[in-house]
């Protein structure tokens, strides 16, 4: 059915699949299956991790696919998490100005986040996601098939952006969530309402002028955690963990600010604590945590600005936080 409807989709002879080692070894096997027989096929192997979003892969991959001799109406299919459909994205998009792709996300996070709403990137030295550009591809196409052989540290990394879409734009689906959280048994039935969120919020803004924004909901503070803790650990914390505690720690900051109500704070912070993460930031110095938000995308001139909801589904963005209730928020964590 795939192949039919590639053949259907878009006239092409040849097919490039990007993978990185892992997904070649466990989802490849999968994918080869059900390509279409009657044209060229090949793929490009990459090394696992973020360590892969630069240039000089770009290039081999650029390289490769001028040594099959891909035209404009050829096409890259990019199987894997988000580092590959990012990576892919880019490559597709920079290819003899754009070429179609298809992303087969085969992590979590590509799957609700990554593979959907056509950002794409690499990144420059320390600097993440500072090339890239807009392109969409032609089709996302999720089977849970491929999660079977993902890592349970993974599932957790893509968990707490499935709770964070919840919590910025479906309460029926955060109420669900409460219960069992998102598991590998549950996920299929959710798939939909988890993926509509960003859907729906990429339709509205395709290119971050505004609202798009509220998808870094938690992103502020948690990736200052991140940094902090990628800086100051022997065993840093995953992604995932930084990412639900930012989510915790930015509602505790709204409630400060008076613009979500007490309930509404408890409730998330039991909720995120008891599926993703307990809060422990002690070893990060408010000082540290501040100046890593500095960093921050959506901050400028020293304002601190950040996508904060105000009820449970429903997000403002662009609030400007002052540092003292940023510090305040802090120590109901120390
Ligand atoms: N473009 C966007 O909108 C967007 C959104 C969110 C995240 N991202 C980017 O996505 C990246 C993170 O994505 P990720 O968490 O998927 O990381 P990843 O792509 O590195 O995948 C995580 C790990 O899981 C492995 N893996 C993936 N699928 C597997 C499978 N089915 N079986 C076995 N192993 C598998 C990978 O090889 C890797 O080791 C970051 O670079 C982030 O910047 C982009």
């Amino acid at each position: 059915m795939f192949s039919e409807w590639l053949k259907a989709s878009i006239d092409f002879s040849k097919l490039l699949v990007l993978c990185d080692e892992n997904t070649f070894r466990d989802c490849w096997p999968i994918l080869k299956g059900i390509l279409p027989s009657d044209v060229l096929v090949d793929f490009f192997k990459m090394e696992v991790g973020e360590v892969s979003k630069s240039l000089s892969i770009c290039n081999r991959i650029w390289e490769k696919m001028t040594s099959m001799k891909m035209d404009r109406k050829d096409l890259l299919v990019n199987l894997g998490g988000g580092v590959v459909c990012d990576v892919g994205g880019f490559v597709a998009a920079s290819y003899l100005r754009g070429i179609s792709f298809v992303n087969v996300p085969t992590s979590l996070m590509g799957m609700v986040d990554a593979g959907l709403g056509g950002k794409n990137g690499i990144d420059l030295n320390h600097h993440k996601n500072r090339i890239g550009s807009f392109a969409f591809p032609i089709a996302t196409v999720c089977d849970p098939v491929f999660l079977k052989t993902l890592p349970d540290i993974e599932w957790k990394n893509g968990c707490a952006e499935v709770f964070k879409h919840a919590l910025i734009g479906d309460a029926v689906l955060f109420e669900t969530l409460s219960v069992d959280g998102c598991t590998r048994e549950n996920f299929t039935a959710l798939l939909h309402s988890i993926q509509s969120v960003k859907l729906k919020v990429v339709e509205d803004d395709p290119f971050e002028d505004g609202f798009r924004k509220v998808l870094n909901f938690g992103h502020t503070v948690g990736h200052a955690i991140e940094s902090a803790s990628l800086k100051k650990d022997s065993t840093p914390l995953s992604h995932g963990e930084a990412i639900a505690m930012g989510m915790i720690i930015e509602n505790e900051i709204m409630f400060q600010l008076g613009g979500l109500d007490a309930s509404s704070n408890n409730n998330c912070r039991e909720v995120l604590e008891k599926h993703l993460t307990k809060v422990k930031i002690t070893s990060y110095s408010d000082d540290d945590l501040l100046e890593w938000m500095q960093y921050d995308k959506k901050s400028a001139n020293g304002i601190i600005r950040m996508s904060l909801i105000t009820s449970i589904g429903s997000c403002s963005w662009n609030v400007e936080v002052p540092q003292e209730i940023i510090r305040k928020a802090l120590q109901s964590f120390r």
